[in-house]
C-alpha cells in the first residue's frame, strides 16, 4: 500500500489487508507502530466538513486521565490526520487490543459462559469507569450520541474504552455542529424518540440517559430498566421498552399501563442512593444525573460491596440486596407457577366434558354412587356401633 503521511509530516505505512472494515471506513494496523492502528475512510465519506471535523478533535482532545495514571486510553481519540497525496484520507488512532465490548457483560448467561469469574465487583468498576470516559468527553463539550454497549469496549482490570469517537456529536472551530446521525432506540432519550436524529442536535442530557441506561443494565442482571409486563388496557406492544421511554413510563414505579417482567429483581434491591439517581435519569429529562455524578454514586456504592450470604461468589452493597439471587428467586417462582397450571390444564382437558362424553360421564356416575353405597354402609354399621356402646 503506497504511504501515508501525517499532519505532522511523519511517513507512515499500512499493511495490504484491513484489521476490520466498518460503515465509513477501514482500520489499518500500522507498521512499525504496534500501539496504533489508522481509519482510512471510504471515498464516497470523504468531505471538507468531516476534515473540519477531526480537525476539531485532534486539536482538542479529551483529557484523557487513566493515559497518564494507569497506561490506559479511555477514549480512542483521534490523534493525526492522514493525507495522500496531500488529501485527508483518514487519521491515526491508539490501537485497542484485547478488550471485548461491554455488550458482553451485560447478558448474564453470555457473561457466566464467557467470564464466569466477572462479578459485581467488575461490573460496578466497568460502569464507574464508563461513566469517568463521558464524563471526560463532556467537560470538553464533546456529546457520544450513538450511546450503546456495543461502542464501549473493557478489559481484564475492569477499564474501559469508548470507541468510535469519529461519529460523536462537535462543534468545529468554524462554529459548526457536526451531528451524530445514528442511535439505538433503547438507549434514546424519551425527548429524542421519533426525531430525525440527520436533523437533531443532542445534549449531554440525552447521552447520559443512554449511560444511565447500560448502567442499569450492567448491575441489574441484563434488564432494561423500561422493560415492562403491559397490564389491562395498555397496548400489547412487542418493543415495550421502547415505548415505555417514549411514553415517560418507568414500570419500576407504580402506574397503571406496564408492571416490571415477573423475573426481574425489584428496584428496591438497589441501594437508595442508586434507587433516587436512576430516578432522576429516567424520570426528569430536565435534571438528569452528569456523568460525573454517576462516577462519584457508583463509586461510593463501590465502597460498600459485600459478599451475599447464600452464595460467596454474588456481591452487592450493604444497604441494598443480591439481584443474582433475586433473579434466581423469582424464575423458580415463575417456573412453578408456570407447571402447575400446565398440570390443572392437563388434568382439566382429561376430564372436561366433550361432545359424545355424556355416555361416558352417566357410567362414572354410576360408578362412583355404586362404591359409595358400601362405603356409606359400613360408615352407618359405625355410627350404630359407637351409639350401641357410649349410648349417645
Ligand atoms: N482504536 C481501535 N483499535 C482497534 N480496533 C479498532 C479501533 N477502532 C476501531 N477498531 C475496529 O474497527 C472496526 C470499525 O471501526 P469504526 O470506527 O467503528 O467504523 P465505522 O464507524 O466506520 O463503522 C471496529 O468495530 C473495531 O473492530
Ligand atoms: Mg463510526
Ligand atoms: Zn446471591
Amino acid at each position: 500500500m503506497p504511504n501515508y503521511v501525517s499532519q505532522t509530516g511523519a511517513v507512515y505505512s499500512l499493511p495490504q489487508q484491513h484489521l476490520a472494515r466498518g460503515g465509513e471506513g477501514s482500520v489499518y494496523n500500522v507498521i512499525h507502530h504496534p500501539d496504533l492502528v489508522a481509519k482510512i475512510y471510504h471515498p464516497n465519506h470523504l468531505t471538507p466538513a468531516l476534515q473540519r471535523k477531526l480537525e476539531t478533535m485532534v486539536a482538542n482532545p479529551p483529557v484523557d486521565d487513566t493515559r497518564r495514571t494507569l497506561q490506559h486510553v479511555s477514549i480512542a481519540w483521534p490523534e493525526q490526520l492522514l493525507y495522500q497525496n496531500g488529501r485527508f484520507v483518514g487519521y491515526m488512532m491508539k490501537k485497542i487490543s484485547q478488550s471485548d465490548k461491554l455488550y458482553m457483560l451485560i447478558q448474564p448467561q453470555q457473561r457466566k459462559q464467557k467470564y464466569p469469574n466477572i462479578d459485581h465487583r467488575v461490573l460496578y468498576r466497568v460502569a464507574r469507569n464508563y461513566a469517568a470516559a463521558m464524563a471526560a468527553l463532556h467537560h470538553k463539550n464533546y456529546i457520544v450520541g450513538d450511546v450503546n454497549p456495543n461502542n464501549a469496549l473493557f478489559n481484564n482490570r475492569s477499564l474501559v474504552t469508548i470507541v468510535d469517537c469519529d461519529s460523536m456529536q462537535v462543534i468545529d472551530r468554524t462554529g459548526q455542529t457536526h451531528l451524530c446521525i445514528v442511535g439505538m432506540d433503547e438507549y434514546t432519550a424519551q425527548e429524542l424518540q421519533g426525531k430525525d436524529l440527520r436533523r437533531t442536535k443532542r445534549t449531554q442530557d440525552s447521552d447520559t440517559f443512554g449511560l444511565a441506561v447500560i448502567i442499569y443494565q450492567l448491575l441489574m442482571q441484563g434488564f432494561h430498566p423500561f422493560q415492562g409486563v403491559p397490564l389491562l388496557g395498555a397496548p400489547n406492544t412487542q418493543m415495550s421498552h421502547v415505548y415505555c421511554i417514549a411514553n415517560g413510563i418507568f414500570p419500576h414505579i407504580t402506574n397503571n399501563q406496564f408492571a416490571p417482567p415477573p423475573a426481574a429483581p425489584a428496584f428496591g434491591a438497589l441501594p437508595k442512593e442508586l434507587q433516587d439517581t436512576f430516578k432522576r435519569a429516567f424520570l426528569s429529562p430536565n435534571n438528569r444525573p452528569s456523568a460525573k455524578t454517576w462516577q462519584q454514586v457508583l463509586a461510593t456504592c463501590e465502597q460498600r460491596l459485600q459478599r451475599c450470604t447464600k452464595n460467596d461468589r454474588h456481591y452487592h452493597p450493604s444497604d441494598g440486596q443480591c439481584v443474582i439471587c433475586a433473579v434466581q428467586s423469582n424464575t423458580q417462582k415463575l417456573q412453578f407457577k408456570l407447571h402447575s397450571s400446565l398440570w390443572v390444564n392437563s388434568v382439566w382437558m382429561w376430564i372436561k366434558p366433550r361432545k359424545g362424553s355424556v355416555l361416558l360421564w352417566v357410567i362414572v356416575l354410576f360408578i362412583l354412587i355404586g362404591l359409595c353405597s358400601p362405603v356409606m354402609s359400613v360408615v352407618a354399621f359405625m355410627v350404630d356401633l359407637w351409639r350401641t356402646i357410649f349410648g349417645t
